[in-house]
């Protein structure tokens, strides 16, 4: 039993020891009443001390997975745990599921996953507030939100702003449960059917799927290194004057590019001259070390409405993020928002805003950056001597966009199945589906051996290692 346990993840030990027991019993389909190896051969085969693996046995014994039995050591309970099957967990964003750094089902490993691995995320901040919001604030444990979601939280993401050079005062925040919701209300309030927009391409496809819901036209602008191809977004707006333009400012994804001055200076002119909104989706904000120009901030006509989230960085489960706008269309959303679902969760914006308060969150995510970095350049190096040509040098965020010198897309997908990889569909960063060589690849997860393999493996001048 190979349990992969990652000394230095956050993630404890023991609670590592319980996942990968619940997923070799899950994946390798271990019937019940099977006995596991000794407590002493499982530590040993994972360099683990022996009463480590006994506590993950016995929370598993708790969880129902496993039963102990006098003298016989534990074995397999009789009905197989319950887990998320995969067509619970897939979401649609590359077309497979994003969330787990190895498919449930398969155990590949995720290339281009839109989120942090597990074994990244930090569970003792968040547990702590969670606790203690649950202990002193009644009302964060029961009661709804306001329409604007709670002033503390409010208060704090303004100061954050204020660090990008954003003005947001409290009347033109409001909290959604995540940037989808955002994105979700500011679809469904300002555009109807048969309206036009532009979208980036590639760009995020969770957007163009939620575009089509509401039955929105996409203008497509190709994504440059430095922002929306400003020729080709100037063009489109003189000949089809569409209502908005969606743009993803820092970290792009998949792109992993950031907006140029230059070019953000000419966006919020256009804006101006073709009287066109600006939806700027900056999600991976805090991922970013130093400041940015953010079209929020150059913008004073009120065109730009700004979109921010906290799952890349604290948790994709609290499902907080939050919408700046001009006071006017903030009521709107803030009306969509309540008609549509009385308000967010409390409870996770009471927890959220403590965080932020005690400075966990911002020492959390000085962390992640530094973490960030360090892979980053690690996997930049390695896709340089795989001679995988890149996309722009992303500085910051989780994305690389990167091709292989390999053409043979057959051939290049053959090798990812080969390193137990998997890897995003070709047409899923793209409004129009057009298949594309390029791949999204997600930093913390290109220093895994598999993926170091697969460039290997996929460099034009090298034969395959298999
Ligand atoms: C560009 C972009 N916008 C929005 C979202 C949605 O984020 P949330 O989890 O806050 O809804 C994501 C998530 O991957 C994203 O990449």
């Amino acid at each position: 039993m190979e349990l992969r346990i990652d000394r230095q993840a956050m993630v404890p030990v023991v609670q590592q020891i319980v996942d990968g027991m619940t997923d070799w019993i899950v994946q390798s389909g271990i019937p019940p009443a099977t006995r596991l190896p000794s407590v002493r051969q499982i530590a040993r085969g994972n360099l683990l001390s022996q009463s480590c693996v006994v506590e993950a046995c016995e929370r598993l014994v708790s969880q129902g997975v496993l039963t102990a039995r006098q003298g016989a050591g534990f074995i397999v309970a009789a009905s197989p745990p319950l887990r998320e099957t995969d067509s619970e967990l897939a979401v649609f964003e590359g077309r497979h599921a994003w969330c787990d750094e190895v498919s449930a089902s398969t155990g590949r490993l995720i290339l281009g996953q839109g989120g942090l691995p597990p074994s990244w995320r930090e569970p003792d901040d968040l547990s702590y507030a969670l606790r203690e919001v649950a202990r002193t604030d009644m009302a964060s444990l029961f009661n709804y939100s306001s329409p604007l979601g709670l002033p503390a939280l409010r208060e704090q993401i303004a100061k954050r702003l204020k660090l990008l050079n954003i003005d947001a005062c409290n009347t033109r925040l409001m909290s959604t449960s995540g940037a989808s919701h955002a994105l979700d209300l500011i679809v469904r309030t300002l555009f109807k059917a048969g309206d036009c927009v532009v979208v980036e391409t590639p760009g995020y496809a969770p957007l163009f799927d939620l575009l089509r819901l509401h039955g929105v036209q996409m203008l497509e602008v190709r994504r440059t290194p430095s922002g929306p191809d400003i020729d080709m977004l100037e063009s489109v707006l003189r000949q089809f004057r569409p209502a908005a333009l969606f743009i993803g400012s820092h970290h792009h994804n998949p792109t992993g590019s950031c907006l140029t001055p230059a070019v953000a200076q000419r966006i919020v002119q256009l804006s101006k001259t073709y009287d066109l909104r600006v939806i700027e989706d900056d999600v991976y904000a805090d991922l970013h070390t130093g400041s940015g120009t953010r079209l929020a901030a150059l913008d004073h006509g009120g065109r730009v409405i700004y979109v921010g989230s906290f799952s890349k960085t604290l948790s994709s489960s609290l499902r907080i993020g939050f919408v700046l706008a001009d006071s006017e269309l903030l009521k709107r959303l803030a009306e969509v928002k309540m008609i549509s679902g009385l308000g967010c969760s409390r409870l996770a914006e009471a927890v959220l805003a403590r965080l932020m308060a005690t400075g966990a969150y911002r020492k959390l995510v000085q962390r992640q950056r530094q973490r960030l970095n360090a892979d980053r350049a690690a996997a930049l190096q390695a896709l340089e001597d795989a001679e995988w040509e890149v996309f722009g040098k992303p500085v910051g965020g989780l994305f690389i966009w990167a091709r292989a010198r390999l053409r043979d897309q057959t051939s290049v997908r053959r090798q990812a199945q080969r390193c137990g990889l998997e890897l995003s569909a070709a047409d899923a960063f793209s409004p129009s589906g057009e298949c594309g060589d390029w791949q999204r690849i997600n930093v913390a997860c290109a220093c895994d051996p598999r993926a170091r393999q697969f460039f290997r493996n996929t460099c034009a001048d090298r034969p395959p290692a298999f």
